[in-house]
């Protein structure tokens, strides 16, 4: 299949990158690489691998890309809640607009593979359960944005919808502000945690499942188009605390329960990954997979630049 990935050097991109490539597509990346710029690099020497530098909103500029297209898988965005609140013009015409002019160019047999987000569940009650049919309640922005597309790309007639969980794991592009990759990089590097809203559940997979879910969508349209699928690890709707708490079987560190600030989206649910584990597809990493995993890869990452020890 040829394969058009916007955002593809990042968190996500840069891991789904090598899945799709292993899988024999042909993947042309666009990002104007906001962030780190060698993510790509153990690609670039596969002949069906292509970047594109180019704002992914720049939708006449790639109008030969998105035409000889199967499948559009549009990752490109600003993520993530307090980055959104900061630059609202430019989460509005990447993270909704763009996506809402993209979807007028696709044509009836092209397949948009959509990543979203289970932050548009919001804030749940003490044991309510979401499924794909629950109501949307998004908080911030960014989960706005997701949900408005969302609602746009179920118009379209070759559509799937992956709801992700807070993902965690290592990656070219290292996110440090995901919740477990940052709980686990300030356990090693401070030794303590101040936790507010320790109380408030989310729930959690690891990149590679999400590119493994991904290239499972690929092979498996037949049965899962025009449908939205929760997707993170079924026995990880983990508290902050109880993530912790997890994290303490593996390093020796200090937490501190104390609210002094509140979460940009007010995130807290516990979510049911039911629909998508009945469909045959089945996440391989487990959280302690990714603990474990992060505490190896941090030995490379530190701050220590701008100290003498
Ligand atoms: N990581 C998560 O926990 C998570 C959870 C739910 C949904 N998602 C969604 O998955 C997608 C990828 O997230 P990620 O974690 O890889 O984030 P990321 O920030 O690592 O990657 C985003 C990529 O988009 C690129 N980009 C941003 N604006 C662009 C523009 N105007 N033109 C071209 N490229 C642009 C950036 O350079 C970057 O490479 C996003 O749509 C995000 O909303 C991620």
């Amino acid at each position: 299949m040829k394969i058009l990935l916007s955002g593809g050097a990042g968190y996500l991109g840069s891991v789904l990158s090598g899945y799709l490539l292993e899988e024999n597509h042909q993947v042309t990346v666009v990002d104007n690489f906001l962030y780190e710029s060698n993510t790509l690099a153990s690609y670039c020497n596969n002949k069906n691998f292509k970047i594109i530098n180019k704002d992914c909103r720049d939708l006449d500029g790639l109008e030969r890309e998105i035409k000889n297209s199967d499948i559009i898988i549009p990752l490109a965005a600003l993520v993530g809640a307090p980055l959104c609140k900061d630059r609202k013009e430019d989460a509005e015409s990447i993270n909704y607009k763009h996506n809402l002019k993209l979807f007028k160019k696709i044509s009836k047999n092209q397949i948009v593979l959509m990543p979203t987000t289970n932050s548009a569940y919001g804030h749940g009650g003490e044991s309510e359960i979401f499924t794909e049919d629950s109501e949307l309640k998004p908080i911030s922005l960014y989960a706005k944005h997701k949900v408005e597309v969302e609602k746009e790309l179920t118009n379209l007639n070759n559509f799937i919808s992956l709801r992700l969980a807070t993902v965690f794991g290592m990656s070219p592009r290292m996110r440090l502000d995901l919740l477990v990759n940052n709980f686990v990089y300030r356990a090693i590097n401070d030794k303590f945690i101040v936790l507010f809203e320790g109380n408030f559940k989310r729930n959690y997979i690891h990149v590679r499942d999400v590119a493994r879910a991904f290239v499972y969508c690929i092979n498996n349209y037949k049965k899962m188009k025009n449908q939205i699928f929760n997707l993170g690890l079924e026995d990880a709707n983990l508290s902050k605390k109880e993530l912790c708490e997890k994290i303490k079987k593996y390093i020796n560190f200090f937490y501190h329960e104390d609210n002094f600030q509140k979460d940009e989206d007010q995130r807290n649910y516990i979510v049911s990954n039911k629909k998508i584990l009945d469909t045959g597809y089945n996440p391989k990493f487990s959280l302690d997979d990714g603990i474990k995993e992060l505490i190896e890869g941090y030995k490379g990452i530190n701050i220590k630049s701008f100290r003498n020890y």
